[in-house]
């Protein structure tokens, strides 16, 4: 490994002042006086026919690993104990996790998760269904189709659903174009899930499902290819060709309690999971909403699928800025959203959310880019570290070692769109986005097989390199063959080729 000349140092320092600053500078709060309340009609109601039988089954998935990546795996434990205080029984939800922050060294209150700044414990008695190794696309297909006897490893829990049962699946993680990140390799691939959904749905196992995804470019997964007959529902956090966001970030507005180096939630996962509509507690909204809601008792548990998917995408856009802040995007059958939120998450009025819904402010949230996120970690961490301590000359090797892989993947990348399609037409060819309507990619198999070419010469994607997915997708659409994508990874990546990289690590060989 070369040695880091200060001047790198000071420079990587400005980059990170740099985006940390841009995310500073959209945080005017201005247009929170102009938020618009919703007219009663505008506020959806279903009263409940009450002949609705059926368990709720619910898989919570968070695809990452890692202290930089905290906020996944709190988000995932918050949406278990929303579950869970919804009356969903534990023996029906399943739950995903690597499990390496409670007990993380740099975790300020071992044993502890919080998802908000003044949050409690959402870490508590969390079922541990699926941890380290287990946590992968195979036992997550295996959970969600019931096939108890492919789970390998883990609790065997498995959403062992009947024809009138409603399931619910959230997963808060990573992505890139087309896929969606596991803390263990392969990544989940949108074809694939599409066609566990498919083989769910011919098996006559459920009524109705909904999908939640907080990831970058996590409409990718489903665009052009969710059917609309398969009885399912999905939001996303982005749409296909964007970042999803991280939030309550150190030095961001609100920022977590000053011992946290990390971010504590995402933009999307909070806002559906702090949407609450409690008596007395104020919503994302506004409190005049809330007042209505529980002005008169049979309106509890009205609020439709559909209310919460505009008031996800009002917040998500974080006021319709767009300016650290993401499209909420839905696919599947649309006709789903207008039954009541109880039906999938459960509802307990006495023990809502109600701590947490009380802290809730209306007002811009900042935010950080999910593939800046652990940059933004590493730099805190390097902050708080003693000066002249080996551990903080550690921390910024690190930064430096994060940030030269991140410029390799980037060039390499680039130089193999130029050697394919040439230096003029290169940049434009792989960066191409296809119309709304169409999938990323025509033929899955072909992507698959391009990362391979690419992983083999030029190193692991990594969960940054992930962006690069459409790229590959488009070396595919373009009708590159495997031995010339082979051939161009081995010029624009000879030297990298016998060498591995970890964010703990560094290159080193295999
Ligand atoms: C969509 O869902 C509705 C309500 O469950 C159902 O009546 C309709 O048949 C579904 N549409 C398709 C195309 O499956």
């Amino acid at each position: 490994m070369a040695t880091i000349s200060s001047a790198m140092i000071s420079f990587y320092a400005l980059l990170l002042l740099l985006f940390v600053g841009a995310a500073k500078a959209t945080a005017s709060p201005s247009w929170e006086s102009t938020i618009r309340m919703p007219t009663d009609s505008e506020v959806d109601f279903k009263v409940n026919d009450g002949d609705e039988e059926g368990t709720i089954w619910a898989v919570l998935v968070a695809g990452s690993s890692g202290y930089g990546n905290y906020r996944h795996q709190a988000d995932v434990c918050h949406a278990y104990q929303l579950l869970k205080k919804g009356g969903v029984k534990e023996e029906n939800v399943v739950v995903f996790m690597y499990d390496d922050i409670a007990s993380n060294p740099l975790n300020p209150r071992p044993g502890v998760l919080i998802n908000h700044p003044q949050g409690t414990d959402v870490y508590v008695g969390v079922p541990k269904d699926y941890t380290g190794e287990n946590v992968n696309t195979k036992n997550f297909y295996a959970v969600l189709l019931g096939d108890k006897s492919s789970v390998k490893g883990g609790s065997g829990k498995v959403v062992d659903s009947k024809p009138n049962d409603r399931i619910f699946i959230y997963y808060s993680d990573h992505g890139g174009p087309g896929v969606l990140g596991m803390p263990n390799l392969p990544y989940l691939y949108g074809d694939e899930f599409i066609e566990v959904l498919k083989k769910k749905h011919a098996s006559n196992s459920y009524k109705s499902m909904v999908i939640y995804v907080e990831a970058c470019e996590s409409g990718s997964v489903f665009e052009g290819m969710m059917p609309e007959n398969l009885n399912v529902y999905v939001t996303t956090a982005s749409n296909a060709e964007e970042s999803s966001w991280g939030t309550y970030c150190p030095g961001m507005d609100p920022p977590p309690p000053p011992e946290y180096v990390t971010c504590l939630g995402d933009l999307y996962s909070i806002a559906w999971l702090e949407d609450r509509p409690a008596c007395g507690l104020s919503r994302t909204y506004s409190c005049a909403v809330c007042y209505h809601l529980c002005s008169e008792t049979h309106n509890l548990k009205k609020e439709t699928l559909k209310q919460q998917y505009k008031t996800v995408k009002f917040r998500t856009s974080n006021g319709k800025t767009y300016n650290a802040g993401s499209h909420v995007m839905e696919y599947g059958n649309k006709s789903i959203k207008a039954e009541t939120l109880d039906l999938y998450q459960g509802f307990d009025p006495a023990n809502a959310d109600a701590e947490s819904n009380k802290l809730r402010p209306i007002k811009h949230v900042e935010a950080v880019n999910q593939r800046d996120a652990d940059l933004l970690f590493m730099w805190h961490r390097y902050k708080q570290l003693e000066e002249g301590s080996s551990e903080k000359a550690e921390a910024l090797k690190q930064i430096a070692e994060t940030t030269m892989h991140r410029n390799h993947l980037d060039a390499s990348i680039q130089l193999i769109g130029n050697l394919l399609f040439g230096q003029q037409r290169g940049a434009k060819i792989i960066s191409a986005v296809r119309k709304p309507g169409l999938p990323l990619v025509d033929d899955w198999e072909c992507l698959k097989t391009m990362v391979r070419a690419f992983e083999s010469r030029c190193g692991s994607l990594t969960q940054y390199g992930m962006k690069h997915m459409r790229a590959f997708a488009n070396i595919c659409n373009n009708g590159i063959s495997k031995e010339a994508m082979k051939e161009a990874c081995m010029a624009a990546c000879g030297a990298y080729n016998s060498q591995i990289w970890s964010p703990g690590r560094g290159y080193y060989s295999a």
